[in-house]
């Protein structure tokens, strides 16, 4: 009896918490990171899938998941917490977006050539928000070294 009055009590007191605000989507890593650990090696395996082309369906199902990881990693770059703003840097990410979800697609097909015709789109996509959002990038210092 006097369990089932603690239980009871138990009961409201939990129904009257107040509701625990639901998670929202948070950053694991930094910008760096994911450029370092997703963006890099993901677009490499596009990049330079000529080097290994698939062979079987073990290959192909690993480049799929490397495609889609690039395509998605546009939607992080376009998280609240990683938008530099909700312009251009939403633009530049989904030039990423565009060629990631066309380099899945390619994938799902097994389309080899859709894929090596993917590269300059790919490299555009890169290269256009850094030139936007990498601080210093493409811009070298006067007087230094051009670096190849
Ligand atoms: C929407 C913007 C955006 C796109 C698209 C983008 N990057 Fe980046 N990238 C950045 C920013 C911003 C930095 C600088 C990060 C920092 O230093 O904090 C960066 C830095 C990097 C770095 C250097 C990281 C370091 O700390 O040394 C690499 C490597 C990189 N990006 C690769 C790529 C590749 C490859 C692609 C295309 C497949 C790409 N990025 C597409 C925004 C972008």
């Amino acid at each position: 009896m006097r369990a089932l009055v603690l239980l009871l009590l138990a009961g409201i007191l939990l129904a009257q918490a107040p509701p625990a605000p639901a998670p929202a989507p948070k950053a694991v890593g930094t910008m760096s990171e994911l450029m370092i650990d997703v963006v890099y090696p993901t677009s490499n395996a596009v990049f330079y899938i000529f080097r290994e082309p698939p062979k079987n369906q073990v290959d192909w199902d690993n480049f799929k998941t490397q495609a889609l990881t690039l395509a998605e990693s546009a939607n992080l770059l376009m998280m609240p917490s990683r938008a530099r703003d909700q312009d251009k840097w939403m633009a530049d990410a989904k030039l990423l977006w565009d060629v990631g979800n066309k380099a899945y697609r390619a994938a799902q097909a097994k389309n080899l050539e859709a894929i090596l015709a993917l590269n300059d789109e790919l490299n555009t996509a890169c290269v256009q928000c850094h030139m936007d959002y990498r601080q210093a990038y493409g811009r070298r210092p006067t007087g230094a070294k051009q670096q190849k």
